[in-house]
């Protein structure tokens, strides 16, 4: 579904003459419905491969494919429609707040795809998948970090897209937010959705038991089917 070329990034540094290598020769395969942990300390790489899958970044040299097709080369009027088979979730959520749980999911959804309705059915829809259905109307300040990540985790389902990107989607969520943040991702996953997820956390890592691609220094150090945390 998704394949990685030899894959760098090179960062210019600015003020200075040097440059940073964020990734080195990265490859690998995703197939669809894999759910997979990216293992790695601060800096290793983890958000600027997330960036480059989602087309957010461009690679300084290799290949991205996403169902065959060279995302390196789509021309940009194509990536929107690419852009909504993904959804990203941050670690800070992002929410807008002076909008409702329900505004924050809806207003990521074009009005033009609804004209014969439906737009609310299918918030609600995936406001319940999250369970958020008894808090639609509340706004974010009003909500705990949990509950906050749920809502970003339902604003990046409601294209109802093939892959989910999470990128330290717990790193500020306690234990108790985390296992709930993380048996929504497996439910999500189960229903067919590909998950790839950042995460410097041995506790993460050791509790998903899936397949683990560890980085370190922009590098692929191990990738193993059902992987721990190494480093
Ligand atoms: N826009 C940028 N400009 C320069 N260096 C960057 C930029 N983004 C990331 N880096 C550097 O690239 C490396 C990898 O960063 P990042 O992908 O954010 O790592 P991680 O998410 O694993 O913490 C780090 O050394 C970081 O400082
Ligand atoms: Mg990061």
């Amino acid at each position: 579904m998704i394949k990685l070329e030899n894959i760098s990034k090179i960062y210019p540094l600015s003020f200075s003459r040097e440059q940073k290598a964020a990734l080195q020769n990265v490859s690998f395969d995703v197939e669809s419905g894999e759910f997979i942990t990216f293992c790695g300390r601060s800096g290793a790489g983890k958000t600027t491969l997330l960036k480059i899958i989602a087309c957010q970044e461009k690679p300084t040299d290799g290949n991205v494919f996403f169902e065959g097709e060279d995302l390196c080369r789509t021309k940009d009027k194509d990536i929107c429609s690419f852009r909504h088979q993904i959804g990203f979730v941050f670690q800070d959520y992002k929410l807008l707040s002076y909008k409702t749980v329900f505004e924050n999911v809806s207003y990521a959804l074009e009005v033009t795809d609804y004209q014969n309705g439906g737009m609310d059915e299918e918030v609600e829809q995936i406001l319940e998948l999250v369970g958020l259905q008894n808090q639609t109307n509340s706004f974010p300040h009003e909500l705990s970090g949990g509950e906050k990540q749920r809502v970003a985790i339902a604003r990046a389902l409601i294209h109802r897209p093939k892959v989910v990107l999470a990128d330290e989607p717990t790193g500020n969520l306690d234990p108790y937010h985390t296992r709930d943040i993380l048996k929504i991702f497996n439910k999500v996953n189960e229903m067919g959705t590909t998950i790839l997820l950042a995460t410097h956390s041995k506790e993460i890592v050791n509790s998903l038991q899936r397949r683990v691609i560890t980085i370190e220094d922009g590098e692929i150090r191990s990738d193993e089917a059902k992987g721990r945390f190494i480093l």
